[in-house]
């Protein structure tokens, strides 16, 4: 059964057509390299998929029960607590489970009456079972082997998330994705925020990743290793260099040369220390 499906999507905004009738189904396992110039609606394509934005025609259906992962290409959110911590607890269940045993907890010190306290005993027994579940499912040391996989330092895990740059808070939001291993990973320039060493990590690592993957990736040969298959947006290339040529010949080009050099992201910043 397919994860996701795509069907007659479209997109406008302020009137230029964006997406149009976009159809394509999302498998187990299926290995999906997005390509296009920019701009041409890549990342409103991932945003539409996680909810994020609405499409203007067409619907996105999720099958129940699967699990999405999404690494935006910038990231604005505050995150908190240290950077190990914010790893672990990015598998969803994690911060349900510590609520729930903390609320039991504090209930069986509430409740002398026996009857009460052994039904509140039952219930903090099966959260401690689930618990244990999934630790064993998603190990600390898991956790840490990404970390370091992605350039982190044993003394970083502890460092508040605050005091992240935001080439190193991407990465941190990278590992959280990688630990919680969604049945879908959503990519957007993943290696953008990365420096050799940990493109190379990460390519094996997505390389015995089990889930689906959607990527969106300009280093062709990173794309064309990872993905089995592509959904392409060229053919608006050529609208976009006609675009292009004449703002040039109105003398609108403004941008130096190789201002239609793709590949670059407008406003990506160097590799965060
Ligand atoms: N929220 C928005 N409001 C208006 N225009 C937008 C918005 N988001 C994206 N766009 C425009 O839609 C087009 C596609 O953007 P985007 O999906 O980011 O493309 P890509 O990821 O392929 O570079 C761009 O021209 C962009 O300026
Ligand atoms: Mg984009």
């Amino acid at each position: 059964m397919s994860l996701v499906t795509v069907l007659n999507l479209s997109l406008s905004f302020v009137g230029r057509d964006i997406l149009k009738e976009v159809n394509f189904q999302v498998e187990p396992g299926d290995r999906i390299g997005l390509v296009g110039p920019n701009g041409s609606g890549k990342t409103s394509l991932l945003r539409m998929i996680v909810g994020e934005l609405q499409p203007d025609k067409g619907e996105i259906r999720i099958t129940k029960g699967v699990s999405l992962g999404y690494l935006p290409q910038d990231i604005y959110e505050v995150l908190s607590g240290g950077l190990l911590q914010f790893v672990v607890d990015s598998v969803p269940s994690r911060v349900q489970l510590k609520e729930q045993m903390a609320a039991l907890e504090s209930s069986l010190g509430n409740h002398p009456d026996p009857q009460t306290q052994s039904r509140l005993a039952g219930q903090l027994a099966e959260v401690h079972h689930k618990t244990i579940d999934l630790d064993t499912h998603y190990p600390l040391h898991l956790a840490e082997k990404i970390l370091l996989g992605l350039g982190f330092k044993p003394e970083d895990f502890d460092r508040p998330m605050s005091s992240l740059s935001g080439g190193w808070k991407m990465r941190a939001a990278l590992a959280g994705l990688l630990y919680q291993s969604p049945d879908l990973l959503l990519l957007d320039e993943p290696t953008n925020h990365l420096d050799v060493p940990s493109v190379h990590w990460m390519e094996d690592f997505l390389r015995t990743y089990k889930g689906a993957m959607i990527l969106i990736c300009h280093d062709r040969e990173f794309l064309n290793r990872q993905s089995e298959r592509t959904i392409s947006f060229e053919t608006r290339r050529d609208e976009v260099l006609q675009r292009e040529l004449r703002a040039l010949s109105q003398g609108k080009g403004g941008r130096g040369q190789g201002s239609r050099s793709k590949g670059k992201t407008p406003g990506a910043k160097g590799e965060g220390g």
